[in-house]
């Protein structure tokens, strides 16, 4: 009786629950994606779950966001260690509680002994493999992210939490271990033939050759002493204690090129914000040493000239005047992007609206450019898909977006002897021979020359929009080499043009054009056989692939914090 009771209760609500859907129309505009995580004060996203939950720890104790934001990247360094760092650099974008903006740069630099030529072998070709930018030794720049993070905590920091309440979560991952987790125990084995080049990755990351399982308990020892001796001593520790003698000494041992002078002299820097507006809306974001404010940038201004939300989100006409302008930013980011301590960048010309409407002055509708007649400058530089993005939003509205990176998944495969730490090959952002292709046929720029003490250009743009008002409303960056611009570009224009919340923001299907090679990247799902084909009856290439992945928060008018992990990757928004 009590069943057959139930079931009529079930089939009754069935019929008022159909009826509802029916009668009421969904409140989301794009109810196909899922809401964002809610949160009523805070909030943190980040490629892993434990990393976001050592976010909220530090709020939940009085840390602002740029505190939290610092014990995040610590404990990616040891939960998500193909991307996560402290071998590696970086930019950090804070917009904090009285509306000002800052921008730190935390970039490698090059090791004085690095010189134009330093990849290039007697035979004038690129050297491949150990001596090369992308493995081995002197593939790494000097590490930019404790200097970063110690910077960031003296100027931004809440002053309510030590430095060392900040490190002791990531050490304690690391002496303690963690759950290694299928993805993250297969893609071990799945770089096992450039991690096993190198006895200390070999004998941490794969186990000594024996390989980890799915549910092991991952323990990393020598890095949890190393994070020890920065907990106590302070970021400078990596830069001139005992860290920084036993990376010098394997880099002596190995033919490396960072000294212990190398990292005594690394220096985190503070650089102007860049700052743009697209349809009335500020748009907060990284300048040189990354290229992807500018380019990000450029391209939102060109965009500005047509009426996008018109077009619809993936229409093909909306795509091919997204390409056009990806295709021109891109060209100008290889002629005129790079360190700008080292070579002039014009910024302002190249975020102005006067330049863009000249550059759409070329853009014919229903017809694709020619890369070859676009822009003068040489093809932008193989970039990796291995950075990661976070970000945090606090009680006061603090914001903070920060991307780093190692590059390549593993970075340079190398383990410093002793340190528990992956050592980044961003020297293969650089161009590692300018002017001829490089090891994976591709060209670029003299401004992005290889010298000692300079910084490799980069893509990533981690990035805060303002409402008209000033009041912050979100952020977002992404990894994913040159398409972290495409994907954070179209996150911006999916919210201002679009009307999605920042979760569909970013889910939805994204394209990708940097200029070379000439052809436009849609991704595998979410582009109907139709809109491709219009788009090559325009004239366009079309090759497939997936356009990186973002993390992004949003303050709704109601001030909760919403957050949102793209459902391209894996990673945790926690919010309370
Ligand atoms: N290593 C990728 C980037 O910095 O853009």
């Amino acid at each position: 009786m009590q069943t057959r009771s139930r079931y009529s209760r079930f089939i009754a609500l069935l019929a008022i629950v159909s009826v509802l859907v029916v009668v009421l129309p969904s409140t989301k505009t794009y109810a196909a994606w899922p809401d964002p995580v809610r949160g009523k004060h805070a909030m943190v996203v980040s490629q892993h779950e434990l990393a976001s939950q050592v976010g909220v720890e530090i709020l939940k104790k009085g840390g602002n966001a740029v505190d939290a934001a610092i014990g995040v990247g610590l404990a990616l360094a040891v939960v998500y260690p193909e991307a996560g760092n402290i071998g590696g650099g970086g930019f950090m974008v804070i917009h904090d509680s009285k509306g000002r903006n800052h921008a730190i740069d935390y970039r490698e630099m090059a090791p004085a002994a690095a010189s134009r030529n330093v990849f290039v072998g007697p035979d004038g070709k690129l050297i491949h493999g150990e001596g090369s930018s992308t493995i081995g030794y002197r593939a790494s720049g000097v590490p930019g992210t404790l200097a970063g993070f110690d910077l960031a905590f003296r100027k931004y920091g809440s002053g309510k939490v030590k430095w060392a309440d900040l490190v002791a979560p990531a050490r304690r991952l690391a002496a303690n271990g963690y759950v290694l987790s299928y993805r993250l125990a297969q893609l071990f084995k799945s770089y096992s033939d450039g991690l096993s080049k190198y006895p200390e990755s070999k004998r941490i990351f794969l186990n000594g050759g024996k390989f980890f399982e799915e549910g092991e308990l991952f323990k990393q020892p020598d890095l949890a002493a190393t994070l020890g001796r920065i907990e106590r001593s302070g970021a400078r520790e990596f830069y001139t204690g005992r860290t920084a003698q036993l990376i010098a000494a394997d880099m002596k041992a190995n033919n490396g090129l960072i000294t212990l002078d190398d990292l005594k002299n690394y220096q985190a820097k503070e650089r102007e914000p860049l700052v743009g507006d697209y349809r009335g809306f500020k748009i907060i974001s990284m300048p040189p040493p990354s290229s992807g404010g500018i380019v990000m940038l450029e391209a939102l201004n060109i965009l500005e000239g047509y009426d996008v939300t018109a077009m619809q989100y993936n229409s093909a006409e909306k795509y091919h005047y997204l390409a056009e302008a990806m295709r021109r930013a891109f060209a100008d980011r290889a002629e005129f992007m790079g360190d700008p301590d080292f070579a002039d960048v014009p910024t302002a010309s190249l975020i102005s609206k006067s330049y863009a409407a000249k550059r759409r002055e070329s853009i014919q509708k229903d017809r694709a450019s020619n890369s070859k007649d676009v822009g003068h400058g040489e093809p932008t530089g193989r970039e990796s898909m291995d950075t990661t993005n976070y970000a945090v939003v606090d009680k006061d509205g603090m914001m903070v977006v920060n991307t780093y990176t190692i590059n390549d998944l593993y970075g340079s495969q190398v383990t410093a002897k002793g340190t528990g730490i992956l050592l980044n090959d961003e020297m293969d952002d650089f161009a590692a021979k300018p002017g001829e292709p490089n090891m994976f046929g591709l060209i670029q720029g003299e401004r992005n020359a290889v010298k000692g003490g300079k910084r490799p250009l980069s893509s990533m743009t981690p990035t805060i929009v303002l409402r008209p008002d000033g009041s912050v409303w979100f952020g977002v960056g992404a990894r994913g080499g040159p398409r972290i611009i495409s994907a954070v570009l179209q996150t911006v224009i999916n919210v201002i043009d679009h009307k999605m919340d920042i979760q569909a923001a970013i889910d939805a299907p994204r394209i990708h054009h940097q200029w070379l090679p000439d052809a436009i990247m849609t991704e595998p799902v979410g582009f109907s056989p139709d809109t491709t084909a219009l788009l090559k009856r325009y004239g366009h290439t079309l090759s497939t692939g997936w356009v990186a992945s973002a993390t992004g928060l949003m303050i709704d008018k109601k001030g909760v914090r919403l957050g949102a992990i793209d459902s391209r990757s894996d990673g945790l928004a926690v919010g309370y």
